[in-house]
Formats: C-alpha cells, structure tokens, sequence
C-alpha cells in the first residue's frame, strides 16, 4: 500500500499544471451541483479513511469530482479509462497543484494503460469508481488479495454496467458495485446530450467536415445514440439509424429516422458513427461496400466496434490525413478515414462532454460513495442501482442552479395519486 506523501504518479509533462489549472476551474463553473457537494463534503467528512482507486476520463470535469472526493475525506488516486482520452495539463494538475496522484498519458500503449491500473490498485482501495470496469476486472482477475478490504464501487458507464452484470450472473462479483449509468439524472442527459454534442464536437474539430447534406449511420439507437442521431440532424445532415433490437429500430422511424441494416447503410453513409457497446458493427463486408472518402468513427466506450484489423488488412498503405484522422488506401483506389483510432472520438478529438452535463453524472458518483460508505458491509455483493432520492435530489439542485423553479402537489393532488377509487 502507498501513503500520500511517498505517493508519485505518472502524467506526461507536469509542467502544463497551470492549463490544467485554468481548465479546471472553467469546468467548475458550469458544475454546481458537485460544486455544492464538495462544500458539504467539506464540512461533513463523509468520506473520511476511505482510500479510493478511480479509473474514469482524465479530464476538467472528472477533476473537480477528485477534488470533491479529496475534500469529502478520501484519499483518491486517478488512473486513466481510455488511453486517449486524458487531458495531459488536467492530469499535470491534479498531480502537481492538487496533490492528487494521477497515472495518464494522453496516447499510452496498452501496455502502459495496464500498469496504471495496477499501480493504482497498489492503493489497496476500499472502494473503486469505474468507468468501463477495467478496475473490477482486473481486481477480480489478477488482484483478488485486495477484495477482502473493498466495501464497494461505482461504475459510470453503460458498456461497464453490461459488464458487471454478466460478472453478477456468473456469480463472479464480490463486491456491491453502484451502477450510476442507471441513474436517470444520468443517462438521460450525459449519454443523450453530452453524447450528442461531444461526438459531432470531436469528428467536426479532427475533419472539419460540413455536416448539413450529409448521409450519417448512427449505429445504435440507445441513449447516446439518440443524442448523436438528433444532434446530426439538427446541423441539417440526413440521419440513417441501424439497430439490432426492434423496439428502438422501431422508435427511430417514428422519430423520422431511415433505419436499414449496416449493409445498406454502409454503400450511401458519408459518416458512419458507433455507439452500440458491440463489437465488429462495422465489420470487413461493410467497409468492403463504403464510398470512397467515407468517415468511419466510434463514440462507444471500447474500440473495438469497428473492425480495424479487417481494415489494416484491406488496406495497402496507412498515413494520417490530419491529428485524429488515419486514410486506409484499399486496393481498389477507395480511401477511408478513420477517426481517433476508432477510440472514443468525443474524448479523443474532443473534450469530452461539457461540464455542466458531467456535473449530474458526478454528482451521482460522489453521492454513490457517500452511500456506499454510509452503508458498509449492509449491501449484498452484486450491482445496485441509487436510490431514487438521490437521483431526484441531482434534478432538484440542477434546477435551481438554472433559476428552474417547478410546481408542488397539493395534498388534494396527493391523495388523488394514492387512491384507486375515483374513475371516470
Ligand atoms: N465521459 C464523457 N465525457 C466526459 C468528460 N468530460 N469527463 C469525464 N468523463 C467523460
């Protein structure tokens, strides 16, 4: 186990400390809900003794949630998510100006991914928040000396919860996990408008590229994928949705959307995007039919929705078009770009989601590990979801902070709700 003062971390250059200082305090701005519960956290120490192992984006907005942990009494390390999401002046502030040992570097091999990981487990956490459940996993397949001390943890993101799920259906989870994708002040808005808003951000700033007239595949018509569909739309392109479950297949044409199978898709898209949690969305027969000139990216949490061996293979040569864009030569005279290495393109090209959207995913992530401390020991090994209060509690303060006041049910109201008797 480290202590704070031996503690070091491993970010790229700690000399950017002082952008990363700015940018941190520019999120914050925008985040009034974790804002008000680092000031309580402050005062009430809920969080006191806990040390804590976090492996989430690296970003301004996941900085202001350390720093709110740091204040609840915590005694946090940060590794990275995504090997190319870190914000390398973020990750130097955390570590030089806020004393937050930090393990990312924008760009790191797998190899270095995995070490951090495992250096910030050398933490010996008794509780871990997640974004992907690389922590969870690793913890529950290589360090299992450390689950006899772990009260719990805290998973963000839906591909991490799928995950976590099937850990809980094979009897392999030991430890309660909060899912705070669940949370509707959650996925709601993070995965539909920051998802939105941050993927057409992220291919916009790494091509540049008009979308008003363009063909766009929006593979995956979950939350996030609803968020990029209906922002794609509103910058005037022509939104094609391809979906594997009926159900949503069936909401996206009644949204307005043209919904058809990859292969179909694939021959007219300007720009297929992934957000589906799959693998191999966008596989060889797919790329085989792609126009010329065709943009291929990925906002889902792992990269392998797009299958990139199939595409290094078809192709005959690779060089980088711009930062964040790969041309594939294929044989046949076609180019096709792929963005971010098929990585989280929001993240990688981009900043992410705004703050004032990560603010209601991390405030549910802080008030999930004052619930899991306050509740030690009392919940089952399993994945949980948070408590409905807390989660109308994020909406109420949100509101407020917008200037948002809402109306009250009268007790006449109350009562009406509550009986079964009056009908028609
Ligand atoms: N996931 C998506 N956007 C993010 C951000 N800005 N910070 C942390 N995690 C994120």
């Amino acid at each position: 186990m480290t202590t704070e003062s031996t503690r070091q971390g491993d970010v790229a250059n700690r000399a950017l400390a002082p952008d990363g200082v700015q940018r941190i305090e520019w999120a914050a701005r925008e985040m009034p809900v974790i804002n008000l519960i680092r000031e309580r956290f402050r005062k009430e120490r809920p969080l006191a003794g806990l040390r804590m192992a976090a492996c989430l984006h690296v970003t301004a907005e996941t900085a202001n949630l350390m720093l709110a942990l740091r204040d609840g009494g915590a005694d946090v390390v940060l590794c990275a998510s995504n090997p190319l999401s870190t914000q390398d002046d973020v990750a130097a502030a955390l570590e030089a100006t806020y004393g937050i040992t930090t393990f990312a570097i924008k760009g790191e091999n797998n190899e270095t991914y995995y070490r951090h990981i495992h250096t910030a487990l050398d933490h010996a956490p008794h509780m871990t928040m997640d974004d992907g459940a690389d922590l969870v996993a690793t913890i529950h397949k290589e360090r299992r000396d450390l689950l006899a001390t772990i009260v719990g943890g805290t998973e963000e993101t839906t591909t991490g919860v799928i995950r976590l799920r099937s850990m809980a259906a094979d009897g392999a989870l030991n430890y309660p996990i909060i899912a705070v994708n669940e949370a509707d002040t959650k996925h709601l808005f993070d995965n539909r408008y920051g998802t939105g808003q941050s993927t057409l951000d992220g291919i916009t700033r790494a091509t540049n590229v008009l979308w008003a007239g363009k063909n766009v595949v929006v593979a995956g018509y979950g939350w996030c994928g609803r968020g990029v569909a209906s922002r794609a739309r509103g910058m005037g392109a022509q939104v094609i949705v391809t979906e594997v479950q009926p159900i949503p297949a069936l909401e996206a044409v009644m949204e307005g959307f043209r919904v058809m199978p990859m292969l179909e898709a694939a021959k007219i898209a300007d720009i297929v995007i992934t957000l589906t949690g799959d693998i191999n969305v966008v596989d060889r027969h797919h790329l085989e039919v792609m126009k010329d000139g065709a943009i291929v990216a990925n906002s889902g949490h792992f990269n392998d929705e797009i299958n990139i061996p199939a595409l290094a293979s078809m192709a005959e040569g690779t060089r980088p078009a711009r930062p964040f864009v790969e041309e594939y030569l294929l044989g046949d005279g076609r180019k096709l770009f792929l963005l971010g290495e098929g990585r989280l393109i929001n993240l990688a090209a981009a900043e992410g989601h705004p703050p004032s959207v990560m603010d209601m995913s991390f405030a549910n992530q802080a008030m999930a590990a004052e619930y899991l401390a306050s509740n030690a020991g009392r919940l089952a090994a399993g994945v949980h979801t948070i408590p409905r209060d807390l989660d109308e509690e994020v909406a109420r303060i949100k509101l407020h902070s917008m200037g948002i006041a809402i109306d009250m049910l009268t007790e006449e109201q109350k009562k009406y709700l509550s009986s079964w008797e009056s009908g028609t």
